[in-house]
């Protein structure tokens, strides 16, 4: 019997770790061909390393427009085509008060969580949309559909991230190409651990304000980024799949 995503050639940004690193193995395991990057080259490799056969890394700062488009041209080039991309690279800022932050943080935060996955669908959109066919997956967060104190500019470019995804989606329904996003609820990941370190204690609080009394696990947000990519959800564009152990019913 053939993979789900048998033929397929996948990029994931931001691979080396967390949710990216088990979306990259999982559409591995459902037969895809997958790019692995990551502007860490070493923890990038480690993903290839675990994924085995098939797999590559290619070093990418997806704030950076021209190292995003040589990592479309160079897939395209090792591979012939491209037909999933899951634009997932993503950082945290420090925590304060909006009239506190960093203005330098600010710009990063932004630069890396909202620029990037511009900079992504603007070298990707351009291969997809002359093959007439793709899926494109953004990480956005529960943050990008609500708020909570302290995390301003954050919360800011993963709202943004959803209004990108509207726009992308609707600015081309009808070539084939769709572009989803998803809203993780907190992930158990380093970016969630530094956090932690940062403020003891922030793990459990997190867990109590969510139904299902934990945070998600990076494999809980692949499957979700599965389902997007693959066939299973061939009428499903410019949607924000929330997988948030209940927290959007409360
Ligand atoms: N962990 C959570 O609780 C959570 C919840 C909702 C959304 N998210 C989002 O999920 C995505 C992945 O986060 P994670 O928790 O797996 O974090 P992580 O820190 O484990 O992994 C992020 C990866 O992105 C890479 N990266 C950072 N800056 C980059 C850049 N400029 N170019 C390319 N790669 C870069 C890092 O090297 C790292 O490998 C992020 O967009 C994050 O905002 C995370």
């Amino acid at each position: 019997m053939s993979k789900l995503l048998e033929g397929k050639v996948a990029i994931v940004t931001g691979a080396g770790s967390g949710i990216g690193r088990a979306v990259a193995v999982t559409l591995a395991g459902a037969g895809a061909t997958v790019v692995v990057s990551d502007v860490s080259e070493g923890t990038g490799q480690e993903t290839v390393d675990i994924i085995g056969d098939g797999a590559g890394f290619i070093r990418t700062d997806v704030a950076d427009q021209a190292s995003v488009q040589n990592l479309v041209d160079e897939t395209v080039r090792r591979h012939g085509r491209l037909d999933i991309a899951h634009n997932n690279a993503g950082i945290s800022g420090q925590v304060g008060l909006l009239a506190d932050l960093d203005p330098d943080d600010w710009a990063r935060v932004v630069a890396v969580n909202l620029t990037g996955v511009f900079n992504c669908l603007q070298a990707e959109l351009k291969v997809l949309v002359a093959q007439g066919s793709g899926s494109i997956i953004n990480t956005s967060s529960v943050l990008g559909l609500g708020a909570i104190p302290e995390q301003g500019h954050y919360i800011a470019a993963k709202h943004g991230v959803i209004g990108l995804t509207k726009a992308a989606a609707v600015d081309y329904a009808k070539t084939g190409v769709r572009i989803n996003a998803v809203a993780p609820a907190p992930v158990r990941t380093a970016l969630v651990e530094k956090l932690e370190a940062e403020n003891p204690g922030y793990i459990e609080r997190l867990s109590s304000f969510i139904p299902a009394g934990k945070i998600a696990e990076p494999g809980d947000i692949a499957e979700a980024v599965l389902y997007l990519a693959s066939d299973a959800s061939r009428f499903v564009s410019g949607t924000v799949l929330r997988v948030d152990g209940a927290l959007a019913a409360m």
